[in-house]
C-alpha cells in the first residue's frame, strides 16, 4: 500500500500509519511538514486492513478505516469492478455555467461512481489545470502571471516555488478526493496538463516533451498529492522514471493494476517520454513498448486492457494526438495538409500497439484512455493497411470528471472528437461532450462495461446521486 496524506496543519514530527500490527512511519514528502506518505510493505495479499493514523504524540489524526489489498498475482479471482475517469482538475468554481465544475459536483459524480463499490478507480490524467504557457493565445492578451509566479531556474522544492505549486495544485485534487476513496485504492495517470501546459505546437513553442521545470512540476504534484505506482515482477524494474532515487522502487508514468490471473490494465503515461524524432519518434520509448507487447502476448492473465493517457480512435485536430488530422479552413478534420511537428512515428508506434492489442490470444482487445472531454465507445476495424475485422478493438472514452462547459472540443475546437481519416471506427457510442465515469467488470468469462453521463447544461445536479447507466456493453461474450 502506498497512501499520501496532507494535512490542514503542518506536522513537526513524522506521523505513524498502522495497516493491521504493521507500523509504518511516514515519511514527508513536502518541505513543510503538511504533506506525508506512507509505503506499507510485507503485507498479506486479498486481506482487510484495519488502518490508523496517529501523531508522533499517539494522538489519533483521523477515525480508523478499512482498505483491502489486492489478491496475489497468481490467485484466482472472479471479479474486479473498475472506476475509470479522466480530467477531474481545474480550478473551483462556484457556477455550473462557467469555470470547471464545482468541487461539490464532482465530489456527487464520483460518489455516484463510488456508490457501485468498485475495487479500484483509475484517475486517467489532466488533474491539474494551471497551463504556464498557452501558446494559442495571442501575445497581446496572454497572462504570463502564472508563468511568473515561478522561478523556474530555481528547485521545486524548499523555495517559493513550493508555495505557489501547492496554491495552484492543492484546491484541484485534495478536496476532490478528500477521504473518500481511502478504502478504494485510486491509480493516477498523468497527461499533458499535469506537466502544467496543453499540448501545443505552435512556432513559438513546442510545450512537449515538457521542459525540465515542468516536469520537475508535475514529479513533485505526484509526490505530495497522489501515489506512484508500486512495483510488479512483470514490469521491468528500470523502465524511464521508475526506481529513480528518491522514489524507492514506484514507478512515476507507467503502472501495472494486476488483480490475481483475472485482470492486468497496464497504464502508460504518453506525454513524459514523447519524442520528436520524425519516423522513429514515439510517444513512450522502446523500451516500455516492449513491456506493453510482452504483457499482451503473456497468457497467465485472463483480461489484459491498455490504458494510455490520450486517446486511440478519435482525434479532435489537435498536435499531440495519434493522428495526423488537422483542422482545415472549414473546420473540418484533413490529412490533405500537414499538421505542425505531428511526428509520424506517433502514428507508426499507435499501430504496433492496436497490431498487439488485436493479436491477443483468447481475449477481449480493449482500451480505455483519458485526455478528450467526452464519452463514447467504438470498435476499430482497419487502422492504415491493418485489419481488425476479424476482433475489433473496442476503445473507449472514460468520461470526464471536472470540466468546463467552454472546455469541451466543440466549444474550445469547433469540433467533436470524430475518427481520423487512419481508422475505420464503428462508433457505438459517438462521443458525448458531457461529465461522465465509467464501470467496467472483469469477469472470467466476459467484460461488461457501463457508461454513466450527465448533462451540466440541461440537468440538475440532484440526478447525479441516482444517475444509471446509459449505455451498457458485455464484451467476449
Ligand atoms: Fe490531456
Amino acid at each position: 500500500m502506498l497512501i499520501k496524506a496532507s494535512f490542514r496543519q503542518p506536522l513537526s514530527a513524522p506521523p505513524t500509519l498502522r495497516v493491521g500490527t504493521t507500523a509504518v512511519r511516514g515519511r514527508m514528502t513536502d518541505t513543510a511538514g503538511e504533506c506525508w506518505q506512507f509505503y506499507a510493505t510485507g503485507l498479506t495479499p486479498a486481506r482487510r486492513y484495519p488502518l490508523s493514523l496517529a501523531a508522533a504524540s499517539g494522538a489519533a489524526l483521523c477515525e480508523p478505516w478499512p482498505l483491502s489489498t489486492f489478491p496475489s498475482p497468481d490467485a484466482v479471482a472472479d471479479r474486479l469492478r473498475v472506476l475509470f475517469f479522466t480530467c477531474a482538475g481545474g480550478a473551483e468554481s462556484d457556477s455550473l455555467v462557467r469555470g470547471n465544475l464545482p468541487t461539490s459536483v464532482r465530489n456527487r459524480l464520483l460518489r455516484r461512481g463510488l456508490s457501485f463499490q468498485p475495487d479500484v478507480a483509475v484517475a486517467n490524467g489532466d488533474h491539474v489545470y494551471w497551463d504556464l504557457h498557452a501558446p494559442r493565445t495571442p501575445l497581446a492578451s496572454r497572462d504570463t502571471t502564472r508563468l511568473d509566479s515561478f522561478n523556474r531556474s530555481a528547485l521545486v522544492f524548499g523555495t517559493r516555488n513550493e508555495t505557489v505549486l501547492k496554491l495552484a495544485a492543492a484546491p484541484q485534487i485534495v478536496p476532490v478526493y478528500g477521504t473518500d476513496f481511502r478504502s478504494t485504492p485510486v491509480f493516477f495517470l498523468q497527461d499533458d496538463h499535469d506537466y502544467f501546459d496543453n499540448d501545443e505546437g505552435t512556432d513559438e513553442i513546442i510545450t512537449f516533451p515538457p521542459p525540465w521545470f515542468q516536469l520537475q512540476l508535475a514529479r513533485a504534484t505526484q509526490r505530495m498529492y497522489y501515489p506512484e505506482f508500486l512495483p510488479d515482477a512483470t514490469r521491468p524494474s528500470n523502465l524511464p522514471w521508475s526506481s529513480v532515487d528518491d522514489r524507492s522502487d514506484v514507478s512515476e508514468s507507467f503502472g501495472t493494476l494486476r488483480f490475481g490471473r483475472l485482470a492486468e490494465i497496464l497504464l502508460y503515461d504518453v506525454r513524459r517520454m514523447m519524442t520528436l524524432a520524425g519516423p522513429s519518434a514515439g510517444f513512450i520509448t522502446p523500451e516500455v513498448e516492449q513491456w506493453l507487447h510482452a504483457r499482451m502476448k503473456a497468457t497467465e492473465v485472463r483480461h489484459v486492457v491498455n490504458a494510455p493517457s490520450n486517446p486511440p480512435g478519435w482525434s479532435a485536430g489537435k498536435w499531440g494526438e495519434w493522428y495526423p488530422d488537422i483542422l482545415d479552413d472549414s473546420g473540418k478534420l484533413t490529412t490533405q495538409k500537414p499538421k505542425p511537428y505531428w511526428q509520424s512515428g506517433w502514428l507508426k508506434q499507435h499501430d504496433r500497439l492496436m497490431q498487439s492489442m488485436a493479436a491477443m490470444d483468447r481475449r477481449v482487445p480493449l482500451v480505455v484512455s483519458g485526455d478528450l472531454h467526452a464519452t463514447g465507445i467504438g470498435r476499430m476495424l482497419r487502422a492504415g493497411s491493418l485489419d481488425f475485422r476479424a476482433r475489433p478493438i473496442t476503445t473507449v472514452l472514460s468520461g470526464p470528471v471536472g470540466t468546463s462547459p467552454a472546455g469541451f472540443p466543440s466549444a474550445v475546437r469547433g469540433i467533436a472528437p470524430t475518427p481520423p481519416a487512419h481508422l475505420d471506427l464503428q462508433e457505438d457510442v459517438k462521443p458525448i461532450e458531457q461529465h461522465g465515469f465509467m464501470l467496467a467488470d472483469f469477469l472470467p468469462d466476459r467484460i461488461v462495461v457501463r457508461l454513466f453521463k450527465w448533462d451540466v447544461k440541461t440537468q440538475p445536479p440532484d440526478v447525479l446521486d441516482t444517475l444509471e447507466p446509459f449505455h451498457t456493453v458485455e464484451l467476449g461474450r
